[in-house]
């Protein structure tokens, strides 16, 4: 039996990745959150057949199976005892096959540059994370860096280039964005040393700015969709507005994630984007587009933007890797766009 671990997993990429798991292999998922942000399973998931295990909580044929537990305490309690799953929610497995550790505090802009204390809770998260997988030993792991781990510099305005995975060199060092891009760079190189001192299969990822459906609303592109599917007028933009990202769709970043984990096994970090710059202008006009309405701008200098832009140089993950994103912008503002309207028709 394959049995595969997700911290996290009721974060929106840890949710994205429990249900992909669920609907495309026969393999059992454990999924670990504390909920500090997280949505209970009970509201995105099918309800269990089966009944409650002691804390463990069952959802859809069984196979799903969900811990409430701060992801720390549950490593301190694994390294320790290698048994304590079986010993204290009566699960008979062996190991965990893929191990995939969204566990972190992010929380979008405001919390990155207002409370950045809180996000090096993050270097606490991961280095307990890295000392029990090199004692438990899993198949594979997946560890999510950021594109937040770029030097800072290279996104300036007037200076910002598309950025490479060699922008990031561990002999030469630039400066990540705050503590949350310092965490997810530390994130990187405990993975390295994971792989080449300790033998285990690691693969990292640098998500640029992915959004999906059901994204939180502290993030721009729900945030924004949500205005848009109100009709609001004038649509409130962060800063000019005129900062960019490289926006792509939760769909994409999971198909990336199981070519990377195939053929990438020593800790090396690939970029996950499209490739393409886009200003939150113009994610509000294409929203406004697609909702058949064109309203004000109102523009809200006072609120935190970080970098001017960021976005990804594509060639390595497409060249050598074979892969690249298939849902465009548009497609994937329209997908945002309709589930906003969806949740705006609920509330009403
Ligand atoms: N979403 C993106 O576009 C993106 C981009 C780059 C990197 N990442 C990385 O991917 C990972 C997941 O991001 P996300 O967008 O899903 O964030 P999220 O905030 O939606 O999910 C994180 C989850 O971890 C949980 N959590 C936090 N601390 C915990 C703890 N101590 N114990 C147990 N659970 C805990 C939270 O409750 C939440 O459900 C993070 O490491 C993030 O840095 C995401």
């Amino acid at each position: 039996m394959k049995i595969h671990l997700v911290s996290g997993g009721c974060g929106f990429v840890g949710r994205n990745m429990v249900k992909r798991l669920y609907n495309t292999t026969n393999d059992t998922i454990l999924f670990i959150d504390n909920l500090l942000v997280g949505k209970h399973p009970s509201e995105w998931l099918p309800e269990a057949k089966t009944g409650d295990n002691k804390d463990i909580e069952v959802f859809g044929d069984g196979r799903l199976l969900f811990l409430k537990e701060d992801f720390r305490e549950f490593l301190r309690n694994a390294t320790q005892n290698d048994r304590y799953i079986q010993d204290t929610y009566g699960l008979e497995f062996d190991k965990f096959t893929d191990v995939f550790h969204f566990a972190a505090i992010v929380g979008g802009r405001a919390t990155i540059d207002g409370d950045p204390m809180m996000v090096a809770m993050d270097l606490a998260i991961d280095a307990e994370f890295f000392y029990w997988a090199t004692r438990h030993k899993p198949e594979r792991i997946l560890y999510p860096s950021s594109s937040a781990a770029y030097p800072v510099d290279l996104q300036a305005e007037g200076n910002a280039i598309a950025l490479s995975e060699t922008d990031i060199d561990f002999k030469k060092m630039g400066e990540p964005d705050m503590t949350y891009g310092w965490s997810k760079l530390t994130g990187e190189y405990l993975a390295h040393i994971a792989a080449k001192y300790y033998g285990l299969s690691v693969t990292c990822i640098r998500p640029f700015s992915g959004y999906g459906e059901d994204q939180d609303l502290t993030y721009p592109i729900p945030a924004i969709a949500a205005r848009v599917a109100r009709r609001e007028n004038p649509v409130e933009v962060w800063g000019t507005g005129l900062q960019g990202r490289d926006f792509v769709h939760i769909d994409d970043v999971l198909d990336c994630i199981f070519v990377a984990m195939e053929k990438i096994k020593d800790g090396t970090a690939i970029n996950i984007g499209m490739g393409r710059l886009t200003t939150f202008i113009e994610i509000i006009e294409t929203l406004c587009k697609i909702a058949g309405y064109k309203p004000e701008i109102k523009r809200l200098l006072d609120k935190p933007v970080g970098v001017f832009s960021r976005y990804s140089n594509m060639d390595h993950v497409n060249n050598n890797l074979g892969w690249r994103a298939t849902i465009s912008m548009e497609e994937g503002m329209r997908r945002v766009y309709e589930a906003a309207l969806e949740k705006e028709g609920e509330k009403a």
